[in-house]
């Protein structure tokens, strides 16, 4: 399956605002997030551990306060960014789901998997028609 698009370099700031987007994992909707960490950009899938929700304090903030930890803002598990595990809190031993992506000519892009897919095109919902124009 083709690479897919996700952001330019430039948007990656290290240890800065993640980007997202939606994937499917075995066919249901799901979030991921590409952060920058250590010069390098680092996907997942947006999972807690503990629960399965989305992590982020606003969209695309992941991190602690001294950006070292990807920090769940429900109950704060901390997962270490570079490898996903987490490191304390209520997400166990276990660690985030890796999203492969890679960096190439200052573009940033991710590798679907057998299990974690694009969205079909076909599945964006339609735009709103436009309003009629008023009646003369
Ligand atoms: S849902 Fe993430 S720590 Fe509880």
């Amino acid at each position: 399956m083709p690479r897919e698009w996700l952001c330019t370099s430039a948007e990656l700031a290290e240890r800065g605002r993640a980007v997202g987007w939606d994937v499917l994992e075995y066919g249901r909707p799901q979030r991921a997030f590409v952060l920058r960490v250590d010069g390098v950009p680092r996907g997942w899938l947006n999972r807690c551990l503990h629960v399965p929700v989305e992590m982020d304090w606003n969209p695309g903030e992941f991190l602690d306060s001294e950006r070292r930890y990807i920090l769940c803002s429900i109950h704060g598990a901390a997962y270490d960014p570079t490898h996903g595990q987490c490191v304390g809190g209520p997400c166990g031993r276990g660690r985030l789901t890796p999203v492969t992506v890679a960096e190439e000519g200052g573009q940033v892009y991710w590798y679907p998997s057998r299990d974690i897919r694009p969205v079909p095109f076909d599945d964006v919902p339609p735009a709103t028609p436009a309003a009629p124009p008023p009646a003369a």
